[in-house]
């Protein structure tokens, strides 16, 4: 991991640092709710530079997304990946898109018509529950997000019954071992939330198991996993 220290910093320090907010990231991503149209057009212009350490093709490669596939961007946000996905599986395809934060669904609303993209649903989930229709879909996305969500299992054992047979949940989430002590906007008390050892137990605490971790991402590990039967897991 430590090969990614310099450009880790360099990116995070891009990335991370608001001009405005003075907040460590992790304070702007709580402070999300409650605000107006002006913090999402700064989230969009912050976006901007993150294909780069985000590398959304490459990503969406690696995940075989292709034509016709349905998937789900939970915690979508202002839908970075949603727009993405919803130009990867075409006109055959469907994204959902869910998140609890209503302004931020209204802004992606926005910039889904002013794309033309007609292949996305958008979705006011619940605190537990995305709300993604039953056996819907092959791929269920969550980036940066499950951190945030109280009550992980339920959620993740709704987010199973939205799988179709064969679908697999992913994870793209910040990696403690990536991000360096001193990277500004970084705090280090956050750090366990972070970790694999985290989110193994996250994944198979919620009846999942994992079936490869993709490591190419210079701030974030990608978690690919499916159903488990959970005794079999345990034993
Ligand atoms: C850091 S943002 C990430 C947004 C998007 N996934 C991205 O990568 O740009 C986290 C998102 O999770 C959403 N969120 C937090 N708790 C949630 C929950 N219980 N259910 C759905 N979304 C939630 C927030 O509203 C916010 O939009």
């Amino acid at each position: 991991m430590k090969k990614y220290s310099v450009t880790v910093t360099i990116l995070c320090f891009v990335f991370l640092t608001s001009p405005s907010s003075g907040l460590t990231w992790q304070e702007q991503e709580h402070q999300h709710r409650h605000t107006g149209l002006e913090h999402y057009q700064e989230r969009e212009k912050r976006y901007e530079d993150r294909w780069y350490w985000q590398m959304p093709q490459h990503v969406m490669d690696e995940l075989g997304i292709e034509q016709g596939m349905k998937v789900a961007d939970v915690g979508a946000g202002i839908g970075y990946f949603t727009l993405k996905l919803s130009k990867r599986v075409g006109e055959t395809g469907k994204v959902y898109a869910s998140d609890i934060d209503e302004n931020a669904l209204t802004y992606l609303d926005e910039r889904r018509k002013a794309t033309g993209l007609n292949n996305i649903t958008i979705i006011n989930g619940r605190e537990d529950d995305p709300l993604i229709p039953k056996a819907s879909v092959d791929l269920v996305l969550i980036v940066n997000t499950i951190q945030l969500v109280k009550e992980k299992t339920v959620f993740l054992v709704n987010i199973r019954h939205s799988l179709k047979e064969n679908g697999k949940l992913v994870f793209i989430q910040w990696d403690a071992e990536k991000m360096d002590p001193e990277m500004p906007g970084w705090d280090s008390q956050d750090r366990a939330l972070y970790t694999l050892h985290t989110m193994l137990k996250i994944i198979y605490g919620a009846g999942y198991e994992v079936l490869e971790i993709k490591d190419f991402l210079p701030m974030q590990l990608i978690y690919i996993c499916q159903p488990s039967d959970i005794s079999r897991t345990k034993n």
